[in-house]
């Protein structure tokens, strides 16, 4: 066996002696004597240490006292359960490499001194004394690290406002002082909801109604006595809380949701742990987990088109409290949709046709119906009657002013659409009428123009002194007047589709050239004006001549 390997090797020839075997033997010899321990289950207990256990502090000393007075030894071997501390030797120190800088021996009887302690320091050392012979004897101490400070509470996690909570902060040795800390902050004890309670080994506090504010962050405890001052490790406690006042948004819920809009309700709560939120339709549950509403979700109720009030509720598992929110009162309504206006496909006559509109919607609930001729609404009464549901327009007989355009406009309140539709009612011609000069000098230009009021449009002929002219417009014009142009001008309209025919005279008189400059222009006027002016002062002028001229009585 490796073991027996090991021993057989231990025993070095006689004679070799050098420093180097020594070494190598030492380490050997800390190496075997662990794995010796870990088959032979170790030996019988030797007094070599007082009995266990020690404590000790973190980031303090232990020191391991042997009992031993000068003891003849070649080796002493520390090992910290499988793993090699240190082997001391008549002549060396081996300190294994994780251990350098933090432990010594005392070279006379072989106690461990062990420094800047953590809690992995924790477990069994064992000590083996190996003399001359090859004999060897072990013994083994326990070692408990602890916090020199260590913070524990009654609960492990609390309800805000239910809970009373008491913080110990236990210390080892005794101190004079002890604070709590926030963070860095220290905690304000009022003495009634906070209350301190102090000894010099601890420090206890205690919290009734536990708020989420009182232990936001990690809290610490510090003691201070005359050597020192220790702080102990973050602790945190969970204050489970809520669910708090519930916003729901959108904040103005509108009365009328058009179905299949982008539209959601959104609940939201601060809670610890968070809330489960549920969603009721007047009261009732609906099938949707989750602070979210969807529209879609909505529109799932059979009766989703009734206005109904939706809520939600938010609860806590851990603190078993419960909220809702306010009623948010909405129905969703389909938009109305493919609006459609029929009207008369045949001719219209005035006077003696019917015309029937109405206007229909693919799909949505129309609220409002409003009919428009030309941009105004069409009032009923006389020839014009208004269907009681607003759905058609009956008009009986139609008449001249009925020609326009007709709109439908069906809405409701998420939605409206129009349709339209062009009245052409046949009449005329009417009001034959012919603008122009009546009387012009010989050279003037004449321009004759006719207007009726026709649907379709008039076509126009005219005849001068009873004969039929080339003319088939509605101005006749005369470039150039002679004489003879002096006549009777009549123009005809004629309406294709009545076959009605319908007539207007204009007498034109042609005059000699200056015979009709009877109005005097501006500048005539103002000629006219200085005339005077300049007769008059010529009239004052003769008059003072002659008053100097009067006869002096001759001296003859
Ligand atoms: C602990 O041991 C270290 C060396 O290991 C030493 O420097 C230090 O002074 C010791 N501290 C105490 C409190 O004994
Ligand atoms: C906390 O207190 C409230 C109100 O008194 C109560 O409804 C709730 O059940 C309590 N929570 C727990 C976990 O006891
Ligand atoms: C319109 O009335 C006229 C008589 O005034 C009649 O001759 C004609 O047939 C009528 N047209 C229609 C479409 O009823
Ligand atoms: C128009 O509607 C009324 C009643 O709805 C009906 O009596 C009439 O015959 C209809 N007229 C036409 C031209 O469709
Ligand atoms: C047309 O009639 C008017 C009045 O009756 C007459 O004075 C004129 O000479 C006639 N012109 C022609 C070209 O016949």
């Amino acid at each position: 066996m490796r073991a027996r390997a090991h021993l057989a090797w231990v025993c070095p020839p006689v004679g070799a002696g050098s420093a180097a075997f020594w070494f190598s033997a030492a380490w050997t010899m800390a190496r075997v004597v662990s794995v010796l321990l870990f088959f032979l289950g170790c030996c019988a207990a030797q007094d070599i240490l007082p009995p266990g256990p020690v404590d000790a502090v973190v980031g303090k000393n232990v020191t391991f006292l042997t009992l031993l007075d000068k003891p003849a030894f070649t080796f002493i071997i520390w090992n910290f359960e499988n793993t090699h501390v240190l082997t001391l030797s008549a002549t060396s120190v081996l300190v294994n490499k994780p251990y350098e800088g933090r432990v010594s021996v005392d070279e006379q009887n072989g106690s461990l001194h062990l420094g800047a302690l953590t809690k992995d320091d924790s477990g069994d050392y064992s000590v083996s004394v190996v003399s001359a012979d090859g004999a060897t004897d072990t013994d083994g101490i326990q070692l408990r690290v602890a916090e020199s400070l260590v913070i524990r509470s009654s609960v492990t996690e609390a309800v805000e406002h239910n809970d009373t909570v008491v913080l110990t902060c236990a210390a080892i040795g005794s101190f004079q002082k002890f604070t709590w800390l926030n963070g860095t902050t220290p905690m304000v004890v009022d003495g009634k909801r906070l209350v301190l309670n102090e000894n010099d080994t601890s420090s206890q506090l205690t919290i009734a109604g536990v708020l989420r504010t009182d232990l936001p962050g990690p809290v610490y405890c510090t003691a201070t006595n005359k050597v020192d001052t220790e702080k102990s490790a973050p602790f945190s406690l969970l204050v489970h809380y809520g669910p708090d006042p519930i916003a729901l948004t959108p904040a103005d819920v509108p009365r009328f949701v058009r179905a299949g809009a982008d539209f959601n309700l959104t609940c939201s709560t601060r809670s610890s742990p968070a809330a489960t939120i549920t969603w009721y339709r007047n009261q009732t549950v609906l099938e949707i987990a989750g602070p979210v509403l969807p529209l879609s979700v909505v529109q799932q109720h059979p009766l989703w088109q009734h206005m109904s009030t939706y809520t939600c509720r938010a609860a806590n598992a851990k603190t078993l409290r419960q909220v809702s929110s306010r009623g948010a009162p909405f129905s969703v309504i389909e938009p109305v949709l493919g609006v459609n206006m029929s009207g008369p496909s045949g001719v219209l006559m005035a006077g003696n046709s019917t015309a029937n509109l109405s206007c229909r919607a693919t799909a949505g609930t129309v609220t409002t119906r409003t009919w428009l001729k030309d941009g105004k609404p069409v009032v009923g009464g006389g020839r014009v009657t208004l269907a009681a549901d607003g759905g058609s327009v009956m008009i009986a007989p139609l008449q001249k002013e009925d020609n326009g355009e007709y709109q439908c406009q069906f809405a409701n309140p998420v939605s409206s659409q129009k349709a339209s539709y062009k009245m052409v009612v046949i009449f005329g011609p009417e009001a034959v009428a012919v603008s122009g000069k009546s009387a012009v000098e010989v050279k003037d230009a004449v321009t004759l123009t006719c207007s009726a009021a026709s649907v379709p449009p008039a076509n126009f002929t005219w005849k001068f002194n009873g004969t039929l002219t080339e003319v088939k417009t509605a101005t006749y014009v005369i470039g150039e007047a002679v004489y003879k142009n002096t006549g009777a001008y009549m123009c005809q309209a004629h309406n294709a589709a009545t076959g009605k025919t319908a007539m207007h005279t204009h007498n034109l008189s042609v005059k000699e050239e200056g015979t009709l400059q009877g109005v005097l222009s501006d500048g005539a006027i103002a000629g006219i004006i200085i005339g005077i002016l300049v007769a008059l002062g010529l009239a004052i002028g003769v008059i003072l001549y002659c008053r100097q001229k009067v006869p002096v009585e001759s001296p003859y």
